[in-house]
């Protein structure tokens, strides 16, 4: 765990306790997206930041899952949804941008849902030379973060709310992890496209091959 993460995992387990009850207000428009980001998934797939372990159930039975959380309480959640779950999981607690107990190239998969507007910029390019280690060549990777708007009223909205996500969940709308892949030498973005308003940006992409 990286020290500057420490904090962070900090935060996550507090946040842990009342998180998915906190959520609950917009998790009623993300889980209508999770089936649609997950549902088509097959083979190795390494999800990083699970959190309480809400995409769990959207995945096919014959995916196999590792999920990796710095938050050990926020894990514990997580243990509870994968008992529910058809796939199988692993669950690993490590940081992201270390992935000390994963192994390279053997994941068709990355994915993350609200990982990197939580993770701090300094931490994301090294996130990113994880990512591109533990998938395989060509293997992919999606993710869904949130971003600020270039709509007037919605960027004061989310303003006037940034001070609460950031004390809460450590979130930020200003994360540059779209330069941070476009800088990736491994990494190629393949689309780009917005689930609701120009906020929630659902990146693609694979591992290069060579
Ligand atoms: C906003 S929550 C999202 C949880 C879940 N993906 C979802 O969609 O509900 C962010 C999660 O990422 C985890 N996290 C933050 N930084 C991380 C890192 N460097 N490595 C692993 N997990 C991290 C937090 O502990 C938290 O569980």
């Amino acid at each position: 765990m990286r020290e500057g993460n420490l904090s962070l995992r900090a935060k996550y387990n507090v946040t842990a306790l009342f998180y998915d009850i906190l959520d609950y207000p917009w998790e009623r428009v993300y889980r209508e997206w999770r089936p649609l980001l997950l549902g088509d998934l097959r083979g190795k797939v390494l999800e990083a930041g699970v959190g309480t372990g809400r995409n769990f159930r959207h995945y096919h039975e014959s995916v196999e899952l590792t999920g990796v959380d710095l938050s050990d309480v926020m894990l514990k959640k997580a243990t509870r949804k994968a008992g529910k779950a058809d796939c199988k999981i692993e669950l690993i607690h490590d940081d992201a941008s270390v992935m000390q107990h994963v192994a390279s190239n053997q994941y068709d998969w990355i994915i993350s849902t609200f990982l990197c507007c939580v993770m701090p910029d300094e931490f994301q390019p090294m996130a990113l030379e994880q990512f591109s280690r533990v998938l395989k060549p060509g293997g992919k990777f999606r993710l869904l973060e949130m971003i600020y708007s270039k709509n007037k009223t919605i960027r004061r909205r989310q303003e006037f709310f940034s001070a609460f996500v950031e004390k809460v969940y450590g979130a930020r709308f200003d994360r540059k992890t779209v330069q941070f892949i476009e800088r990736s030498p491994d990494l190629e973005i393949t689309a780009k496209r917005f689930l609701k308003d120009d906020v929630y940006l659902l990146v693609e992409g694979i591992r290069k091959e060579t």
